[in-house]
């Protein structure tokens, strides 16, 4: 039998690499969706690198997704260097895992940014408005972001100031695997893309 039973449901592999892109899909619409919070990694001069960021978007036909980050970081200099990344979400009551390999465009001073800065709600701008950049030694415990913004949200044109520290990361899929547990059996399937074209797809022994 080439297809998988998951809550009555019949799925063959064409039928879950579209269900893993919805799931993917409403994972940056909701706060409260399990794929809201994945974990990014990638490479840099000590190994690896991983860190959970908030997805913001997927672009189902072009196979991508977005996170917002601030370009002072250590990720976005690291995928400067290494534009390869990967994505993992897990889904613990659909208990449904999905890893994405790919690479990252950065976008600071383009349409997609300012877009994305345009959509952005000022407690989430004024992350962007510390002096210092994320990573930098301090101290005493401090969050960065200047006192008169701790409790109260800057306005928008307050906010302006961190437009420059702002940039979007956006992940293009080249693999993607699923992974479902199951105490009848676990089941595994993956992907492959070349230019957002799904080329190869297999069942796998999880
Ligand atoms: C729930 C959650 C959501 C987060 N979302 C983001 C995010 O969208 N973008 C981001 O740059 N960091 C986000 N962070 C912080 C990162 O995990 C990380 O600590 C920070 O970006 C520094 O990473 P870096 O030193 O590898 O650049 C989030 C952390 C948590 C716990």
């Amino acid at each position: 039998m080439d297809t998988v039973l998951i809550d009555g449901i019949v799925y063959s592999l064409k039928d879950l690499e579209k269900d893993c892109w919805i799931k993917i899909f409403n994972g940056a619409l909701r706060a409260k969706d399990p794929f809201h919070n994945p974990v990014v990694s990638n490479v840099n001069e000590h190994g690896i690198n991983s860190r959970i960021v908030v997805l913001r978007k997927a672009d189902v036909a072009k196979k991508t997704i977005f996170f917002h980050t601030d370009i002072r970081s250590g990720k976005w200099k690291e995928l400067q260097a290494n534009h390869k990344i990967s994505c993992l979400f897990y889904d613990m009551h659909g208990r449904v895992q999905i890893r994405i390999a790919g690479s990252a465009s950065l976008h600071h001073t383009d349409n997609i940014a300012d877009e994305a800065w345009a959509k952005s709600s000022m407690s989430s701008r004024k992350i962007y408005l510390g002096k210092e950049s994320p990573s930098s030694k301090t101290t005493t415990p401090v969050s960065g972001v200047p006192a008169e913004f701790e409790t109260d949200n800057p306005t928008e044109q307050e906010s302006e100031v961190g437009r420059k520290n702002f940039g979007v990361a956006c992940i293009t899929t080249n693999w993607m695997e699923w992974l479902w547990l199951n105490s009848k059996g676990h089941r595994r399937a993956s992907f492959f893309y070349e230019n957002a074209i799904l080329a190869q797809q297999n069942w796998l022994i999880p």
